[in-house]
C-alpha cells in the first residue's frame, strides 16, 4: 500500500531509518519488494529524474502499481529523487507520488528557500511531502558535480532557519557522506554533532542522510576480480544507519549498493558461463540477491519487523 511519507517518517523518527531505495527497472522493483517483505520492512521508493527519463516515467509507475498488487502486505512510499522545480510539478501533479525532494543545495541560501517555499505550496495543496536539501555533498549528483572542497556540510542554525522558512517536511543535509561509491580516502564517517545539533533546534523533525551506501568490500573486489576496475571504492559503516537514526535520521537513501550487486552477479555470470546471452539467468539471479541485500540493510537501519507496528500506526494516522 503505498501510504504518506510524513506518516512512515512519524513511526520512523527517533526508533529507526526508512531504507530509501532508488530503483530504475522490473528487476530492482522484484528485488526491493521482495527484501522488504522477507524483512517485514516499511520503506521508500525513490525515482530519480534520470530513472523518469530511462524509459519513459510511466513505465516505472506501473511497475509499482502492480508490485503493489503482487505484494498487498507491502507498506511504502513513492519519493522523487533530486527534483528541480519542474520535475516536483510534474510528480506533484501525476497524483502517485509520496513526496518529492526539490533539490537547492547548490543555489545560494535565499534562492534555495524560495524554491523550496514554491514547491512546499504546491505540493502541501495536494497533500504531498517535500523533502529539501541544505549543504553539499562531496561527490557527482545527475546535475551537478561538486569537489571534495567544495563540498560543505549543513550549519545547524542555518537549518533551523531553512525548516522554518520553508515550511519543507524533512531535510536532506550533508554530514560528511557523498554520493558513489568512492565516498571517504581515509577513516571520515558520519558527522553525529550535526544530526544532534539540528535536532536540539528542531526536536521531532526528520532529516534524511544522502550518499549512505556503505559500498561492500566484498562486493567490490568480486567486481574487480571479474575483470571491473572500482579500486579504492569506499562507503558509510551501515553499522552507523542506526546511531544516526536515533539521533533524528529517519531516512536513509541506497543506491550505488543496489548498483554494485547487480554489476557483481553480470560480471561473475558472463565470466563464468561465456556462451550465456540470455537476460534472463543473471536477472534472476540478481532479483533473489537484490533481496537479500535489501533485507540486510534493513537490519542496520532497525526497519526490519517494524512491518506490523507501522501498519497500525498508519490506520491510526491516515
Ligand atoms: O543521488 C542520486 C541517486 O543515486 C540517483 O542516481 O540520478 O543516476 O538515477 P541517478
Ligand atoms: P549512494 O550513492 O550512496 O547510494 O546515495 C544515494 C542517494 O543519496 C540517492 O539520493
Ligand atoms: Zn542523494
Amino acid at each position: 500500500m503505498i501510504v504518506p511519507t510524513r506518516v512512515l517518517f512519524g513511526h520512523a523518527y527517533g526508533k529507526y531509518a526508512l531504507g530509501a531505495y532508488n530503483i530504475n527497472n522490473l528487476e530492482q522493483a522484484m528485488g526491493l519488494f521482495q527484501g522488504n517483505m522477507d524483512s517485514k520492512a516499511p520503506f521508500i521508493i525513490q525515482i530519480s529524474k534520470g530513472a523518469r527519463k530511462y524509459t519513459d516515467k510511466r513505465m516505472l509507475e506501473a511497475i509499482i502499481r502492480t508490485a503493489d498488487e503482487i505484494w498487498p502486505d507491502a507498506l511504502f512510499a513513492v519519493h522523487l529523487d533530486h527534483g528541480d522545480e519542474q520535475a516536483c510539478y510534474d510528480c506533484i501533479d501525476s497524483g502517485f507520488y509520496s513526496s518529492v525532494m526539490i533539490d537547492g543545495s547548490h543555489l545560494p541560501f535565499e534562492e534555495n528557500i524560495a524554491v523550496t517555499r514554491r514547491v512546499v505550496e504546491r505540493a502541501h495543496a495536494k497533500g504531498v511531502s517535500v523533502e529539501a536539501e541544505l549543504g553539499q555533498l562531496g561527490g557527482v549528483e545527475e546535475h551537478v558535480s561538486v569537489d571534495e572542497k567544495d563540498a560543505h556540510l549543513t550549519d545547524p542554525q542555518e537549518a533551523k532557519e531553512f525548516i522554518d522558512r520553508t515550511g519543507c517536511d524533512s531535510l536532506a543535509c550533508a554530514i560528511g557522506t557523498s554520493h558513489g561509491a568512492f565516498k571517504f580516502t581515509g577513516t571520515q564517517g558520519i558527522h553525529y554533532e550535526i544530526i544532534e545539533a539540528i535536532a536540539a533546534l528542531k526536536p521531532g523533525f526528520p532529516l534524511v542522510m544522502h550518499g549512505s551506501s556503505s559500498v561492500p568490500q566484498d562486493e567490490v573486489e568480486r567486481i574487480n576480480a571479474a575483470g571491473g576496475n572500482l579500486k579504492g571504492a569506499k562507503g558509510v559503516d551501515p553499522e552507523q544507519y542506526l546511531p544516526a537514526a536515533k539521533r533524528g535520521v529517519a531516512k536513509i537513501n541506497i543506491d550505488t549498493d543496489g548498483r554494485l550487486v547487480w554489476c557483481r552477479v553480470h560480471r561473475e555470470l558472463f565470466r563464468d558461463q561465456p556462451s550465456v546471452f540470455d537476460l534472463r539467468p543473471p536477472g534472476t539471479i540478481f532479483m533473489a540477491e537484490y533481496a537479500k541485500f535489501i533485507a540486510s540493510r534493513n537490519q542496520y537501519l532497525g526497519s526490519a519487523g517494524e512491518l506490523d507496528g507501522a501498519r497500525d500506526y498508519v490506520k491510526a494516522n491516515l
